[in-house]
């Protein structure tokens, strides 16, 4: 806990500088959550959640920061942080980070006639996730950005546990269920063929036969039913 960044305290007057001619880019039924400053920054907003929660006692904004931080150390690229602010009066966090310049995979796919580079190349960034020991709970195609070269990088980075080794084969399953939570991702990976997909995987993160029987009986234990 002691790693943990410091929020400090921002006025409504500071805020309303922060954002001057910023852009809405994303609300909820909570209010604005992601903003972008004439000058290409990103403002995230967090809101407190149910009463009781461990969000509580380490806010999502912290949790972002550190995950980032941790990430790029292993070399994910992913934003980084450069305020981690608390707005008593609204009782909410914000961060700020610049822009990383690129485009979400779920848009990308919709705009490429070569969307099965995108796939395949998507199979085997799951597996190095893994063999780094992350485990990004939210890993949907919309927090994954294509950058200008090519490469992945991750946003909306909350959402993890890193560990020291590669995941499990558990902790793999796991995260293809939530790979698999939104309905236009599961489009995607369907056109594509789950299996195949799941080949380039296996192939990707050196997965050895027998390891490979256990890994499909957890998948059928944790994903839907008619996928793999
Ligand atoms: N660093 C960034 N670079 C480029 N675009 C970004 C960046 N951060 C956010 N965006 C854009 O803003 C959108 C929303 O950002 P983000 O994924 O962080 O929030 P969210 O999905 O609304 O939040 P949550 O998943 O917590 O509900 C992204 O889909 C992307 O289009
Ligand atoms: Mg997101």
């Amino acid at each position: 806990m002691w790693l943990l960044p410091r929020s400090t305290p921002i006025s409504a007057a500071e805020f309303r500088q922060l954002r001057a001619g910023a852009r809405l880019l994303e609300r909820d039924y909570r209010g604005e959550k992601v903003l972008l400053t004439p000058d290409n920054h990103i403002i995230k907003l967090f809101y407190p959640r149910r009463r009781f929660t461990s969000a509580r006692i380490y806010p999502y904004a912290h949790r972002f920061c550190n995950n980032a931080r941790q990430l790029r150390e292993k070399g994910i690229i992913t934003v980084h942080c450069e305020q981690l602010r608390y707005d008593r009066t609204n009782r909410r966090h914000l961060i700020t980070y610049p822009l990383l310049p690129g485009t979400t995979l779920r848009s990308t796919l919709n705009e490429v006639n070569n969307r099965e580079d995108y796939l395949e190349k998507l199979a085997s960034y799951l597996a190095t996730l893994h063999a780094k020991g992350i485990l990004f709970r939210s890993v949907h195609l919309g927090n994954i950005l294509v950058l200008e070269n090519g490469d992945y990088g991750l946003i909306d980075v909350a959402d993890m546990t890193i560990q020291p080794g590669p995941l499990g084969l558990r902790k793999r399953a796991r995260n293809f269920r939530h790979l698999l939570h939104d309905r236009e991702d599961r489009e995607q990976l369907d056109s594509y063929g789950y299996g195949r997909f799941l080949e380039h995987y296996e192939a990707a993160a050196g997965i050895s036969d027998s390891r490979r029987t256990r890994l499909r009986s957890y998948l059928k234990r944790y994903v839907p039913a008619s996928t793999f």
